[in-house]
């Protein structure tokens, strides 16, 4: 990554000017009724943050010795709670046992196979069954020598056991580290590897769009995976347990291999929740950075969960009689903050859905939303983008009606999909709250608060409370409003990260170092005139496709793995469906042939060694890749490339761009 990047470019061509104030009925029975309250609690919040948040976490969570400091920060230091001890599988589940929401459904849950016009198998946990649930599987947890601090890769598909094993390692005081499904053996290696985890939680396989995806075999093949030593990478796991999902055979290697339901039926159910440092870390989460390693984002216990439990209270506005449906998959940290942790916190009931949205038809959302009634539904624009392709007949085959609230996450949402959405899933009638946040961040910053703000296609709108974001240019100095520059967050949260694990260095230059004292959160943005924020994208080197976000180098470092690649660059284009698509330029050793196999080879080493969400759409050779007279490639050129020139005719004719660079000066 080039440190100092020039964010002079960053103009927004966006002139939206609709505004969708809310409606009157919604207000009124809003847990946040207005705007003058909004700002009240807001610029409280901002001017007395200990009080606002010793406030908030005093009321919303379960102490079992209360905190005796609301905040220490030393940038980029962050310590929140100090003195507090409480537990996140407590505050999601015990802490309801007692009351009438025990025997509400905690989790609804559907699995993915079905035939075309029938609805799949599915599964009710109350929050009674899901405590027990996890009070066994917390014991297998212990009976398996896990203790507190040590760290578990869970590599599931999207079932109730997800939630269970993320809370059962909170129960004990261990750290997950969720590993997306749609990651390879070579990336749950390196992750292993990375956090040198003692066990993984996984199952025989995974169903995806009708086929299924092997994870135990993954897993297996992961754990042989040498190291430049020929050593194994992940040779601190003692036990793998294995959940039956798909009933495909698996090898279960004596000793280290475990069955879940074998293991359960050993254990009783009597599993008190440890207790926990405020401080202490929940889990550590993957995502990709601007170079070729992914960090290992840390979050901890007490801010963590005020977070993700107060943005869920007011953005999506839960009410005990909501069904709330975020889609987001538990790998990434939506899924997380805003299937597992949030919802339960607020004694919600959250909804889990194993597969894709047109598995076996393009409606099986809309089919799920009129089967449960669902009230408030989470997604992210690249699939509201597909469901635009795939026509409005598929969602005006099913009553919508019980929908009240939507929601939207992971990229810019273009201002087409937004009226969309807002048409023809919302029916008009539901805010569409757009909400900007991050990994790091761990929970929404900006956004709409739905009884609030006047909503206006394409902008995540107003901070949250607490949040103090501001754009500024290359020297940290604030922008006029209506110029682009980079955002930067001024004031620390209860829930942002608290490092990178096992490496300081790269979380003070990543987010302390661009702008002193602010946490940089490599995003490009504009304000209007109303104060209302527009997120351009990344200006680093991460592209955003379909949501995920992908480190160019990452990909590269992959491309350059493969014997016959000399040289790579990775860059991304605007695609309709995707938000972004990914282009890779590569010059071959010598002697190597161009050829449209040598293309599908690529994409499948990149896939082998990363995972199949980080194939790029495109490869084209090139005879030389543009550089500058230091040696840099020059992205931006090659960025332009890949979106305006059409390729036709042969494909795999080696580019020449060594012209292009002659006729650029130095970047
Ligand atoms: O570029 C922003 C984009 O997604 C990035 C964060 O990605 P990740 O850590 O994977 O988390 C995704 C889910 C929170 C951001 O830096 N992004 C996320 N939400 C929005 C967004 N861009 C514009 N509008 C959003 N609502």
């Amino acid at each position: 990554m080039d440190k100092k990047k020039p964010v002079t470019n960053i103009t927004s061509m966006l002139t939206e000017t609709r505004v969708f104030p809310p409606a009157k009925e919604f207000s009124k029975q809003a847990h946040v009724k207005s705007m003058a309250e909004y700002k009240k609690l807001y610029n409280e919040s901002i001017k007395s943050p200990e009080k606002f948040w010793g406030k908030q976490g005093k009321n919303e969570l379960a102490w079992f010795k209360p905190f005796s400091k609301v905040m220490q920060w030393k940038a980029p230091n962050a310590k929140w709670f100090l003195g507090g001890k409480l537990n996140v599988s407590y505050n999601c589940l015990d802490k309801w046992l007692n009351t009438p929401t025990a025997n509400k459904a905690a989790l609804i849950w559907e699995g993915e196979p079905a035939a075309p016009g029938k609805v799949g198998e599915e599964r009710t946990l109350t929050y009674k069954q899901l405590h027990h649930e996890v009070c066994l599987f917390a014991n297998v947890l212990k009976r398996n020598g896990i203790k507190k601090g040590d760290r578990i890769i869970i590599y599931l598909p999207m079932v109730p056991e997800a939630a269970i094993a993320m809370l059962a390692c909170s129960r004990v005081g261990a750290i997950h580290s969720v590993v997306f499904g749609g990651f390879s053996a070579q990336s749950v290696a390196d992750r292993i590897q990375d956090c040198q985890a003692k066990m993984v939680i996984t199952s025989d396989g995974g169903f995806r769009r009708g086929a299924v995806v092997p994870l135990k075999k993954n897993v297996d093949d992961a754990l042989m995976i040498e190291d430049a030593n020929n050593g194994l990478l992940a040779k601190t796991i003692e036990r793998v347990v294995v959940l039956k999902r798909s009933g495909n055979e698996v090898q279960m290697h004596t000793g280290r291999d475990i069955w879940w339901h074998e293991e359960v039926s050993l254990v009783d159910a009597h599993c008190p929740a440890e207790k926990m440092d405020s401080e202490a870390p929940l889990f550590i989460l993957y995502t990709s950075g601007s170079t070729g390693k992914p960090k290992g984002i840390l979050h901890s216990t007490a801010g963590y969960l005020l977070g993700a439990k107060i943005t869920t209270k007011y953005v999506f506005d839960i009410k005990d009689t909501d069904v709330y449906w975020c889609t987001a998959d538990i790998g990434w940290v939506t899924g997380h903050s805003y299937v597992v942790y949030g919802p339960l916190a607020n004694g919600a009931t959250s909804l889990m859905y194993e597969g894709a949205p047109n598995w076996p038809e393009p409606d099986r959302f809309w089919r799920i939303v009129a089967k449960y009634g669902v009230t408030v539904l989470y997604t992210a624009p690249t699939a509201i983008r597909a469901f635009m392709k795939w026509g409005t007949e598929w969602p005006k085959k099913h009553d919508l009606s019980s929908l009240r609230l939507l929601g939207s996450v992971g990229e810019p949402i273009n201002p087409e999909a937004w009226m969309w959405y807002h048409e023809f899933i919302g029916g008009k009638r539901c805010p569409i709250v757009d909400t900007w946040w991050q990994t790091e961040t761990g929970n929404i910053m900006i956004t709409p608060l739905p009884g609030v703000t006047p909503t206006k296609p394409g902008s995540a709108t107003l901070p949250f409370f607490g949040i103090l974001p501001e754009v500024v240019d290359d020297n940290g100095k604030p922008v006029p409003k209506g110029s682009g520059g980079k955002l930067v967050i001024r004031k620390p949260w209860p829930s942002m990260l608290r490092g990178i694990w096992g490496d300081p260095k790269r979380f003070v230059e990543t987010y302390w170092s661009e702008v002193k004292g602010s946490y940089f959160t490599g995003d490009g943005v504009r304000q209007d005139k109303d104060g209302y924020f527009w997120i351009v994208g990344r200006i680093d080197d991460v592209l955003n496709v379909a949501g995920h976000r992908i480190g160019t180098a990452e990909v590269e470092s992959a491309l350059v793995s493969n014997p016959k690649v000399a040289e790579a660059a990775v860059v991304g284009r605007p695609d309709e469906l995707k938000g972004q698509a990914m282009v890779v330029f590569v010059t071959l050793k010598t002697g190597v042939k161009a050829s449209e196999q040598l293309k599908t080879e690529l994409r499948n080493h990149v896939g082998k060694e990363i995972g199949a969400v980080a194939k790029p759409d495109d490869v084209r050779f090139a005879e030389a890749l543009p550089k500058t007279r230091s040696g840099k490639i020059m992205r931006r050129l090659l960025k332009q490339i890949a979106s305006g020139v059409d390729i036709k005719g042969d494909t795999t004719t080696l580019e020449d761009f060594s012209v292009l660079a002659k006729l650029t000066s130095d970047e």
